[in-house]
């Protein structure tokens, strides 16, 4: 067991993760199409587009289609409420839509998204933001009477404007696109060439999806999984011009790419619920699977597999710097962990959003790892993009395949943890844990049946938790029933504390802190009340008895507490009691007992579990 390995330090860190996932940090969503008559009707493609892309959070749904001129339908609301608005007789081939999170100007009709410009010649999707839009309306747009409050106005607002000044179309777009500072990724139908549709993106993601006698635009692998697997990659400022059976690729400067596709290796049934309620409860379900996927992917019959350029850069670095945000940043406390105790090697974690301002002092030869489950987070990658700038290594471990934090790093781990489409992140965590275990002891020359025997037995004891949902449900019908709680746990317990606060908090609504225990005493104690929900998770030796005596403390201040703890350190009355596992590798267990809590608390006030509010799944603006 790996806990031989395990230094007993105690380092507690006192780290307040105060995790605010504002309003306006969102992601929408883009699906465009065109292909020849009596192919796919555009308005199915796009509204399964749509629905596949609700997962990411949004407030408004559009769709603009073609024939024999522009039809719009669109409204603040969820795509089952746009898919009532419209005009079932219409067919087309050609579309564009999108589901949007409001940035600029309240969620309503007038800003949802398709916009056109004042002739309604141009039709617009935009996803991002754009920095410059005031600068931009005053240099270019001054008299221009805008319809919405949206800055995606700008855009059409400038593109009709410079072709009306005798400008081709094609050129006027990329001249916008050089104009605009932020974030896009873009579809534009120009009334006057219905054969193909245009799309741009900078920043935001977009994917192409080649089809037979059709082509597509989507913003992710799964929003067009289910008419296409071959996708091409779009990079930054690229222009893309698409017609039923041509795509052409091209730089801003209008400069032609050949760029081959790709086979998507998804399958568009792991993007359906199945039989469960919830993504968010199949997700959880599926985290044996997840970590069993990883193991073949990561160990032959008996060795490591892993590309020899990483284990080697690893091993030559003398800091490792773990740069994530929310859930993945939670998973890169616990990563330090192997890293420091396992490897050897120092490691710290940064929040991404933070890094820029609170840059610390780095080392000769430093490594940045990405934690991201998207692959797309731009906190994050604002980062990447200034340690790359200063020349550092970097390294992104993600379930993306092909995202940008991954196409840009030096080199990329997946976690293989398949489609995560709940807001709420589950399985990408404890796969994100699992593979720096696995580089940690990589590199500590661990043998690798000795981790993949530990990572086995995980997925075990993990299926023996989630075959017993029952317990879960009814400790959270009779606990998680007040304005607040608290997750408190001292050493690794106290990063899946944190962990665990965040998951309640963001699906239930439940005010919760994740606290170092032995904290708790100096401040904070005095907030818990008659009924308070305490919750301790217990899964290191040393820190069992001190962890039970805050326990006390809180009890008798009249807390309502719960235990989760590994079966060897257990007392008669914990609630929770898990198999033990190796304890340095508990977190990916110990948090799953917390996901199922978190899922029935948000179950019984029966709220949007999958998409809570506020949230989106990837958070792709700084
Ligand atoms: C919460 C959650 C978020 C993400 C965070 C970073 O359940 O999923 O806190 O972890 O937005 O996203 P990624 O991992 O995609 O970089």
């Amino acid at each position: 067991m790996l806990v031989h390995n395990f230094s007993i330090i105690s380092l507690i860190l006192a780290i307040l993760v105060i995790l605010i996932l504002e309003g306006d940090k969102r992601m929408c969503g883009i699906v465009g199409y065109i292909g020849f008559k009596n192919e796919l009707d555009v308005k199915d493609v796009l509204l399964s587009g749509l629905s596949k892309l609700e997962y990411r959070g949004y407030d408004s749904a559009g769709i603009c289609i073609y024939n024999e001129g522009i039809h719009i339908f669109k409204d603040a609301g969820r795509v089952e409420h746009l898919k009532t608005l419209v005009d079932d007789s219409i067919t087309a081939n050609l579309g564009i839509g999108h589901t949007r999170w409001a940035t600029h100007g309240k969620p309503s009709k007038r800003n949802s998204h398709p916009h056109q410009s004042l002739s309604t010649r141009f039709t617009v999707v935009h996803n991002g933001v754009i920095e410059n839009e005031i600068e931009l309306r005053e240099k270019y747009l001054s008299n221009y009477p805008f319809v919405s409050e949206t800055d995606t106005e700008v855009i059409v607002a400038l593109i009709e404007k410079f072709v009306m000044e005798g400008t081709e179309p094609t050129i006027a777009i990329r001249q916008v696109m050089g104009l605009i500072k932020g974030s896009y990724a873009i579809g534009i139908i120009d009334s006057e060439t219905p054969d193909k549709f245009y799309a741009a993106k900078n920043k935001s993601p977009l994917l192409i999806g080649l089809g037979n006698n059709f082509n597509m635009i989507g913003s992710d692998a799964m929003s067009i999984i289910k008419y296409t697997n071959k996708f091409i990659e779009i990079y930054d400022q690229e222009f893309i011009v698409l017609a039923a059976d041509k795509v052409s690729i091209y730089s801003i400067l209008g400069n032609q790419i050949e760029r081959n596709y790709y086979v998507e290796t998804l399958d568009a049934a792991d993007t359906e619920k199945g039989v469960y309620p919830h993504y968010m409860l199949k997700e959880i379900d599926e985290q044996p699977f997840a970590l069993r996927r990883l193991i073949s992917e990561y160990f032959t019959d008996t060795d490591y597999n892993i590309d020899a350029d990483i284990t080697d850069t690893l091993r030559n670095t003398d800091r490792i710097y773990i740069i994530a945000a929310g859930t993945s940043m939670h998973a890169g406390l616990v990563g330090k962990q192997f890293f420091e105790q396992i490897a050897n090697i120092p490691t710290e974690v940064h929040i991404s959003s933070e890094f820029i301002y609170n840059t610390p002092l780095i080392n000769d030869n430093p490594l940045f790892i990405f934690l991201s489950q998207s692959g797309e987070t731009a906190d994050s990658r604002a980062v990447l993009v200034k340690i790359k700038e200063l020349g550092f290594k970097s390294l992104t471990i993600t379930n993306a395949k092909g995202s940008t934090l991954s196409r840009e790093a030096d080199y990329t781990l997946l976690i293989h943890a398949g489609v995560e489409i709940a807001v709420a992140s589950t399985k990408a965590y404890t796969s994100q844990i699992a593979v720096m275990a696995i580089l940690a002891t990589k590199e500590a020359e661990i043998d690798a049946t000795v981790i993949k025997k530990d990572l086995s037995l995980i997925a075990n004891v993990i299926e023996g938790i989630t075959d017993n949902k029952t317990i879960f449900k009814e400790l959270a019908d009779q606990y998680l029933t007040k304005r607040s709680c608290f997750y408190i746990g001292r050493h690794i317990d106290y990063f899946v504390a944190v962990e665990a606060a965040l998951k309640l908090k963001e699906i239930s609504y439940i005010q919760t802190e994740g606290f170092a225990a032995g904290e708790l005493k100096h401040g904070t104690i005095a907030l818990i009340e008659e009924g308070t929900p305490v919750i301790a998770i217990i899964s290191q030796e040393n820190i069992n008895l001190n962890t039970r005596s805050n326990i006390k403390e809180v009890k008798s201040r009249g807390a309502s507490t719960i235990i989760i703890s590994l079966k060897s350190l257990s007392s008669a009355t914990d609630q929770i009691v898990i198999d033990d596992v190796s304890p340095i590798l508990s977190p990916i267990v110990t948090i799953v007992p917390t996901q199922l809590l978190a899922y029935y608390a948000a179950l019984s006030r029966g709220l949007d579990i999958d998409k809570p509010r506020n949230l989106a799944k990837s958070v792709t603006v700084e």
